[in-house]
């Protein structure tokens, strides 16, 4: 029988971050910024998004990999402060995930992040996790965990009918297998290029790279473009943003592919889906760091 869960797999990481007027050019040193250790990490985040943005709690199963060492311990902690059920395996060997990230005043990031850990994360250690995903109501995935992990999983999921959502993020190039057991594909604009080859700049070329995504086999797709909005192909339409002050846009992106998720997963319509993230990731530009960024359900309605 399938439960109301979602179960994000992905990465962890913990991210330093120095927010400071602007990013360094190679060779630049800048002084003046301020220093911040965040919990972070493309999968815990949109977990934690889950989490928070779920009517009830106890909605969100988080797999991923950890090392062992302190990191990966306050991983542990967290999640569990934030009502998600960890399903973390420990690598002896590697560390725990982490990114060096630099945000300028006008909250624009670079982002470089040392796998550790995640990086390792191996079907087999999501196999002891495989009926609580057959089980699940939707299966959400990112990039910063090996391919052949998210291939498997979204394979599992596929079979017992269950949405799966892949947030291509960091984009790479994708075999053409996995593509057909996608429900969702959620690139940022960038992204779209890089798997599509389309530039996507509006509505137009998004519809052009949506078209690349299901002759692959995708069966729906949503571009996030930043200040430009959403695109969602099957409105075929570009959903305006709202209008915020951002200071910080790290997970931003994570903070809309966790709350669309937990919209569609209710049953909700991919307009309401949409508006829902978009409410979400609004709120989370306007403050700082990854997780700590990612509002709750109260703070939408
Ligand atoms: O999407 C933002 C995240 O990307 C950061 O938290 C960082 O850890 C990287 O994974």
């Amino acid at each position: 029988m399938k439960t109301k869960k979602i179960v994000v797999l992905g990465s962890t990481n913990t991210d330093m971050v120095i927010t400071g007027k602007k990013i360094p050019v190679p060779g630049e040193t800048i002084l003046g910024g301020r220093f911040l250790l965040n919990p972070g990490g493309k999968g815990a985040n949109q977990a934690v998004a889950v989490a928070r943005l779920s009517a009830k709690k106890g909605a969100c199963s988080f797999i991923a990999k950890v090392g062992d060492d302190v990191f990966g311990r306050e991983t542990l902690s967290r999640l569990k402060k934030d009502g998600i059920t960890p399903r973390l395996i420990v690598d002896k060997k590697e560390p725990s995930g982490t990114a060096l990230i630099m945000v300028d005043q006008k909250g624009q990031n670079i982002i470089s992040v040392a796998l550790g850990a995640n990086g390792t994360l191996c079907p087999k250690d999501v196999e002891p996790f495989k009926k609580e995903i057959e089980q699940s109501a939707l299966l959400l995935m990112q990039l910063e965990t090996p391919i052949k992990t998210v291939e498997w999983a979204a394979k599992a999921a596929n079979k017992a009918k269950v949405t799966v959502i892949l947030n291509p993020a960091p984009a790479c190039k994708l075999p053409a297998s996995l593509y057909k057991l996608i429900d969702w594909i959620t690139p940022n604009e960038t992204e779209a290029e890089i798997l599509t080859g389309v530039k996507v700049t509006d509505a137009k070329s998004a519809q052009k790279a949506t078209e690349v995504f299901k002759k692959r086999g995708v069966k729906h797709v949503i571009i996030t473009m930043g200040t430009k909005g959403c695109w969602c192909g099957d409105c075929q339409k570009l959903y305006p943003c709202r209008k915020v002050k951002a200071i910080d846009c790290v997970a931003a992106g994570d903070t809309f592919n966790g709350a669309f998720a937990v919209a569609l997963a209710e049953g909700k319509s991919c307009s309401e889906a949409v508006d829902f993230a978009q409410k979400a990731a609004a709120i989370s530009v306007t403050r700082p760091g990854a997780q700590s960024s990612v509002p709750t359900r109260k703070e939408i309605k």
